[in-house]
């Protein structure tokens, strides 16, 4: 889909579906009309106002309603959308109302369509926000996974082309780099929901060095890729643990994004690859089991950020390390009371082979070090615990740095892929206690979210790190099941304030 953004005259848009967009008033006929849609239903002699003086569009945030042939209008139809009430606009409106466009132009079955709406600003965002949401929502809607089913839906959706318009007002040369910004970040949502959507058998440990490797190729990329004798030799025995009772080799990626300048310390984005977890040992109980190939979302929001800044030309240096591995029961995986030592010398008491997150993002934050980063991000389905604590509307964040935090908080509040921070007091270090090693993988019932992150922090004392536990929001569940490409908006936003910079 080709995204453009003009000044045009509503009237003058030759195209075939005009869309505009109406503030609901207390009854249909009093009805706020847009400037776009106003200066249309101008041109049109009052065509628009007589539609909704008959209460054919409710003004609902998403409604829409249809006419065709409209004299005095180039645009072949005209699809009104409602906006809700105007003192209740708010960023869920504006993208419920994305969605509902979306889904409306591609039940329409049009090729292009010329769309009003980037110029409602809300009160704490401008005009590049509201061109980022428009682009992502409209792509996310139009994201398909079908390469699986031999008999196709039907014919793929016609939309091509969208046209960003704004009544008359000239183009701030800010737009074209937010739509740019934009169309590279849906890039890497979509490669994240992908991969998220592929199932285990498909998409293994192996199969993410690949797709690293594709990247690495297209965008002219560094990538290290290290194997299960390499992870040995480096005394990954926690990372290597995991990996015991499967047939799928290990693979540790680390893909490297040099957009900045040498001089810059670069960002060490770490996400989580169990490519299938079946909690090894401690099999996890058969529903919804098959869910459980979502555990490499982390990683495929790693993979799905570094092509977004790779795609924009971000003037930043990002790192991508993927620990990718399956977490399967056999007769050589671990076992509950298995003693192992991680890369930083650490001990640890595998009490639970289905805390197994933890074990293979410790040694790749280890490893990370050897990058030097200004900070380290990991990102990770790490835990139950966190969907009871947030369920499925933000992620879980975690940080021994209240700088990086907050910056966290500010690009997930732009990117609206939101986080909360959730405690790391020392005191939660306690529950990791072990009678036999340096500590246990596991801290009990009690806020189980921050015991895993506290696990964590034991790996990271000597960065500047961050942890989000992303298990509620990677994926719906449910008649919507599927990979939602969640948290690539907000590493993207991330990283580029990170830089202080945008896309080149
Ligand atoms: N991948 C799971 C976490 C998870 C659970 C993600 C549900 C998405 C939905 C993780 O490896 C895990 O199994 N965690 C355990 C930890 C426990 C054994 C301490 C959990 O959350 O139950
Ligand atoms: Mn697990
Ligand atoms: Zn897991």
């Amino acid at each position: 889909m080709k995204f453009s953004i003009r000044a045009l005259a509503p009237e003058r848009a030759k195209t075939a579906c005009l869309v505009l967009g109406v503030f609901k008033g207390t009854t249909p006929a009093q009805s706020e009309l847009t400037p776009a849609a106003r200066r249309a239903d101008r041109a049109a002699r009052g065509a628009l106002r007589a539609v909704l003086a008959k209460g054919d569009l409710s003004g609902r945030a998403g409604s829409t309603t249809l006419l065709r042939q409209v004299t005095g209008l180039a645009a072949e139809r005209v699809m009104l959308v409602g906006l809700g009430a105007k003192d209740e606009f708010t960023e869920n409106s504006y993208r419920d109302v994305i969605r509902s466009v979306a889904n409306a132009l591609k039940e329409l079955g049009v090729r292009e369509a010329t769309v009003y709406l980037v110029g409602h600003k809300l009160p704490a965002h401008d005009l590049a926000w509201n061109l980022r949401q428009a682009t992502l929502g409209l792509r996310d809607a139009f994201y398909a996974f079908d390469q699986l089913k031999t008999e196709k839906k039907g014919p793929p959706p016609a939309l091509a082309e969208i046209t960003f318009a704004l009544p008359a007002a000239a183009v701030p040369a800010a737009a074209g780099r937010a739509l740019r910004e934009a169309e590279a970040t849906a890039d890497g949502v979509a490669l994240a929901r992908t991969l998220g959507n592929l199932p285990s058998n498909i998409c293994t440990p192996g199969y993410l060095a690949d797709e690293a490797k594709k990247l690495a190729r297209q965008y002219k990329l560094r990538l290290e890729v290290l194997e299960r004798r390499d992870m040995e030799r480096l005394g990954m025995g926690a990372l290597v643990s995991v990996t015991k009772g499967s047939h799928q080799p290990p693979k540790l990626i680390a893909l490297h994004y040099a957009g900045g300048a040498k001089s810059k310390k670069p960002v060490v984005l770490v996400g989580k690859g169990v490519t299938f977890d079946t909690g090894g040992i401690s099999l996890k109980p058969g529903a919804e089991m098959d869910e459980m190939k979502f555990d490499m979302s982390g990683a495929a929001s790693v993979l799905g950020t570094v092509r977004a800044l790779a795609g924009m030309k971000a003037p930043v240096n990002v790192i991508g390390v993927v620990p990718a591995v399956e977490n399967m029961p056999g007769g050589g995986a671990s076992k509950p009371g298995d003693v192992v030592t991680t890369m930083s010398g650490q001990t640890v008491e595998i009490l639970n082979t289905d805390a197994e997150g933890r074990l293979i993002l410790c040694d790749a934050l280890t490893y990370a070090e050897r990058y030097k980063p200004d900070v380290i991000v990991d990102i990770a389905t790490l835990t139950g615990a966190c969907v009871i604590a947030l369920g499925h509307v933000v992620s879980g964040l975690f940080a021994n740095d209240q700088k990086l935090a907050d910056a966290l908080r500010a690009a997930g509040d732009d990117a609206w892929d939101r986080v909360w921070q959730m405690p790391l007091h020392e005191d939660y270090q306690e529950q990791l206690r072990s009678n036999f090693a340096d500590m246990a993988n596991i801290g009990g019932r009690p806020a189980g979210s921050v015991t895993a992150a506290s696990f964590l922090a034991r790996f990271a004392r000597k960065q500047r790190w961050a942890h989000l536990d992303i298990a509620g929001v990677a994926y719906k569940s449910g008649r919507e099941k599927g990979s939602t490409g969640r948290p690539v908006p907000l590493l993207v936003r991330f990283a580029l304030r990170h830089a202080g910079g945008r896309a080149a």
